[in-house]
């Protein structure tokens, strides 16, 4: 359609690089074998997120450190013994890897709860290379806000390697900056609105770090938004950028100037880093006054002198969609009777108009719809009808329309989708496991369904989805 046209000539126009390729080299090295073991623990441990001098926040993470970090090789099995040390029920859901259904970790859905002092294994082999994490699937308000997350990286999508690769995880925390404890992770006008933002903003559970890189170096930044709520506006000052791959699906490096991020959501950008002892920055430009994230020292004899042409990523194996003859679906978003009767008086400056909004927020868990559809309840217990029942094998392009005036970052679990159409004409065709859906969007995707299940869909800003805006498919 004329969107796929626009998006495809935004595209061209946005790339400036004299070797980028029209299509992405291929993978020539076979794939690993062998399996990795490794054992993760949920449980809560001290973290100083506000400084050195500043008090302790109990943060829950699955190793020693924030967003523990799993590298593997492409082709490797990961066998994974976990052990639930928190107070209460968890699961692991591996967000963005194309595994079977019984490897999914929701809880009710895909394998039953794993209990305070339970254990549970998952094992399965990631097909894709890339930028993934992994994250709990119930009471994710509150067990993400605390830092509940880990990383993951598949290796071996590069064609040249780069002069580093460097992790930088965004999220902001909910804390009371005297005690180093916690907010309210949701509040009812949150649920019902953008979200509950969080007080602290940091880049790899630091404020504003300072990071080295080598001077004049490629370097690969794997930016990943675990935030629950706060979409980023996201660029940089002081150094050249190109993305190379979204939510770690490879696409031709195209410059980066300015790049929406929102929860779950991954950035794979190339940097030229600054000479030595020279600056960089990550900025979040969304709000007037930009915020900087992280900055980048040049460290050491500069690397690169020539012009800023960084290489690709080797092509994916993802399945094509066939568009033509697929099923078209179509999936609205949009706000459930509980959100339309608050968003009915919606108004700040009136003290009483404010008192009846949030007696009926809070009155009210069902904000948010899908096709008419609300999650009952927010918890996983209560399984509805799924949304659709799909056929194994089969394409299908599903229009996804945002019929509300807030923005929803929406995840299907289980299948890279090619984004093929946005009336956001800034966006390119592109795969992705993430889409924004910014106010009265309307988006198109297509995918194969080529393994059959429970697979969820829903809104990655978690009190949105804890309120309805959540649901899946099955395929059989
Ligand atoms: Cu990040 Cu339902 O997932
Ligand atoms: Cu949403």
């Amino acid at each position: 359609g004329g969107g796929l046209a626009v998006a495809g000539a935004a595209l061209l126009s946005a790339r400036g690089f004299a070797r980028t390729p029209a299509k992405l080299p291929k993978r020539t090295r076979a794939p690993a074998s062998g399996e990795k073991a490794i054992s993760l623990a949920a449980q809560e441990r001290p973290f100083r997120l506000l400084g050195a001098e500043a008090p302790e926040t109990a943060i829950w993470t699955y190793g020693p450190e924030p967003f523990h970090l799993v590298r593997l090789a492409r082709g490797e099995t990961l066998s994974v013994d976990f052990e639930n040390r928190l107070p209460e029920h968890t699961s692991i859901h591996w967000h963005g890897l194309r595994i079977p259904n019984d490897q999914d970790g929701v809880p009710y859905v895909t394998q039953a709860p794993v209990k305070p002092g339970e254990r549970h294994s998952y094992r399965f082999t990631p097909p894709d290379t890339g930028t993934f994490w992994f994250h709990p699937h119930c009471d994710t308000a509150a067990q993400l806000g605390r830092g509940l997350a880990g990383v993951m990286i598949v290796e071996g999508d590069e064609s040249r390697p780069y002069d580093e690769d460097i992790v930088v995880v965004l999220k902001d925390w909910r804390l009371d900056e005297k005690t180093g404890g916690y907010l309210p992770f949701s509040t009812p006008r949150g649920e019902l609105r953008a979200g509950t933002f969080g007080t602290v903003r940091t880049a790899n559970a630091a404020i504003a770090p300072r990071i080295a890189l080598p001077a004049g170096g490629d370097c690969r930044l794997r930016l990943l938004n675990l935030d629950s709520t706060r979409i980023g506006s996201l660029g940089f000052e002081g150094m050249e950028a190109a993305i190379v791959a979204i939510d770690g699906n490879p696409i031709a490096p195209f410059p980066l100037h300015e790049w929406r991020l929102g929860p779950a959501m991954r950035l794979d950008v190339v940097v030229r880093a600054p000479a030595s002892g020279a600056e960089g920055r990550l900025m979040d430009f969304f709000a007037a006054e930009p915020v900087t994230l992280a900055t980048f020292v040049g460290e050491g004899e500069a690397l690169k002198t020539g012009s800023f042409d960084p290489a690709p990523l080797t092509a994916s194996d993802i399945p094509e969609p066939k568009t033509k003859g697929a099923e078209r679906l179509r999936l609205a978003f949009a706000t459930a009777s509980g959100g339309k009767a608050a968003l009915a008086i919606d108004d700040d400056r009136d003290p009483l108009a404010n008192a009846l909004l949030d007696s009926l927020c809070s009155a009210s868990k069902t904000n948010w719809s899908m096709n008419g559809q609300s999650w009952p309840g927010g918890d996983h217990s209560n399984v509805p009808a799924p949304l659709f029942t799909l056929k194994e094998g089969r394409s299908y392009v599903v229009e996804l329309s945002n019929e509300t005036p807030h923005v929803h970052p929406i995840h299907l679990h289980g299948f890279t989708f090619k984004v093929l159409n946005s009336t956001r004409a800034e966006l390119p065709v592109h795969y992705a496991d993430t889409v924004l859906l910014t106010p009265n969007d309307r988006v198109t995707i297509g995918f194969v369904a080529d393994r059959v299940g429970a697979w969820m869909v829903h809104c990655h800003l978690i009190e949105h989805q804890e309120t309805g805006m959540m649901g899946y498919v099955r395929v059989v």
